[in-house]
């Protein structure tokens, strides 16, 4: 069967879950969806095919996002997703167990930080080491985190917005706030109540927001049909929502996000601050390819914004990279080692 794999690296996110294995590159992204059954607690799906049983489960099924916000909101859940696509990846014929770089948020509590290291190692891990999901951006961004040069980082995701400026391979500031991909759907949803006084999926709001969702309000105005409920009949409806409309249910939560990438700058050292000037803020998750997204930050801050190549796949690039390197970063601080067992 090939080489048996025993470095994994993981980025463990709130819509996506994405794996590296060292030699082989990203082998795997797929959605953090579990689909249990609730009587017998087998997992029946995880992934791609949980995603579309989101909302469509019957009473003996259950079909869930186990993180939220970027942290584990279900253990158990994370654990059984975490085990099967380890599984998946090392086919099952790993003879000794596998260590494990998993990116975290970095505004993580004690708590939540003990939750990744207790789900890796109940799914099979030989020793854990955690990494700073902006770290592992910047350095799968291409940023050369180690020179004297500042730089910042975006990370737009589905449940945490990060920003972090660097220099000198460490954090000077860093910010993170909920509010990113998942909150502008559940807006999206909101706005569509109040506005057309019908109901839709969350998974539609997001459809939504990939299609015709801009962070500025374009000149030409794209329009689409979308399904959903009438709050008053309770039938099914038909209504015509245009990118206007999406701009306005999503701009309160992009101003929130704004004002933290302004308070990062705000605390930032003016000689850091004139090397971002320069370089240029990097965006990183998959949350940057709302349209103009760049251009709208790049307009209220008054810097250049670049989106990194494929920005969904920054922080698991980083996180390879991290893992190629595992035995210089052992002693450095980049990754961070625990020592529980449990
Ligand atoms: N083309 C697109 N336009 C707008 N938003 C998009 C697009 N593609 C994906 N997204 C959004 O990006 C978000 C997911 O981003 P990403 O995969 O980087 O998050 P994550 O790493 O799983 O989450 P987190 O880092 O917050 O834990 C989702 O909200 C998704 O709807
Ligand atoms: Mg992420």
């Amino acid at each position: 069967m090939g080489i048996i794999s025993k470095d994994i690296g993981i980025d463990l996110g709130t819509s996506n879950i994405r794996v590296h294995v060292r030699g082989k590159g990203i082998v795997l992204s797929e959605p953090s969806v579990v689909a249990i059954n609730k009587i017998t607690g087998e997992v029946l799906a995880v992934g791609n095919q949980a995603k579309e049983m989101l909302g469509r489960t019957p009473d003996n099924i259950v079909a869930l996002k186990p993180l939220k916000d970027g942290v584990i909101a279900d253990f158990g859940a994370t654990k059984m997703l975490m085990q099967t696509l380890i599984q998946k990846v090392t086919q099952k014929n790993i003879f000794s167990k596998p260590r494990l770089v998993i990116s975290i948020p970095s505004e993580i509590t004690d708590v939540e930080e003990r939750a990744v290291e207790g789900v890796a190692y109940k799914a099979g891990a030989k020793e854990v080491y955690l990494m700073e999901e902006v770290m592992a951006a910047a350095i799968g961004s291409g940023i050369k985190i180690e020179k004297p040069e500042g730089a910042m980082v975006i990370d737009l995701g589905g449940g945490t917005s990060e920003m972090a400026v660097l220099s000198l391979g460490g954090i000077v500031v860093s910010k993170s706030i909920k509010v990113a991909g998942d909150k502008l759907d559940k807006n999206i949803v909101d706005y569509i109540k109040q506005n057309f006084n019908i109901i839709i999926g969350e998974g539609e709001a997001e459809e939504l927001k990939k299609q015709i969702g801009s962070a500025s309000a374009s000149m030409t105005e794209e329009k689409v049909q979308v399904k959903g409920r009438n709050l008053t009949t309770g039938l099914p409806e038909t209504v015509t929502v245009s990118s206007k409309d999406i701009n306005l249910a999503i701009n309160d939560s992009l101003n929130e996000i704004l004002r933290c990438i302004k308070q990062a700058l705000e605390e930032t050292p003016p000689e850091i601050a004139a090397d971002i000037m320069e370089r240029g803020i990097v965006m990183t998750g998959a949350l940057s390819h709302l349209k103009n997204i760049d251009r709208f930050i790049s307009d209220e801050v008054g810097m250049p914004v670049f989106i990194s190549e494929n920005p969904e796949r920054s922080v698991i690039k980083g996180v390879g990279l991290a893992l190629d390197n595992i035995e210089v970063l052992k002693k450095s601080t980049k990754i961070r080692k625990d020592n529980r067992r449990f």
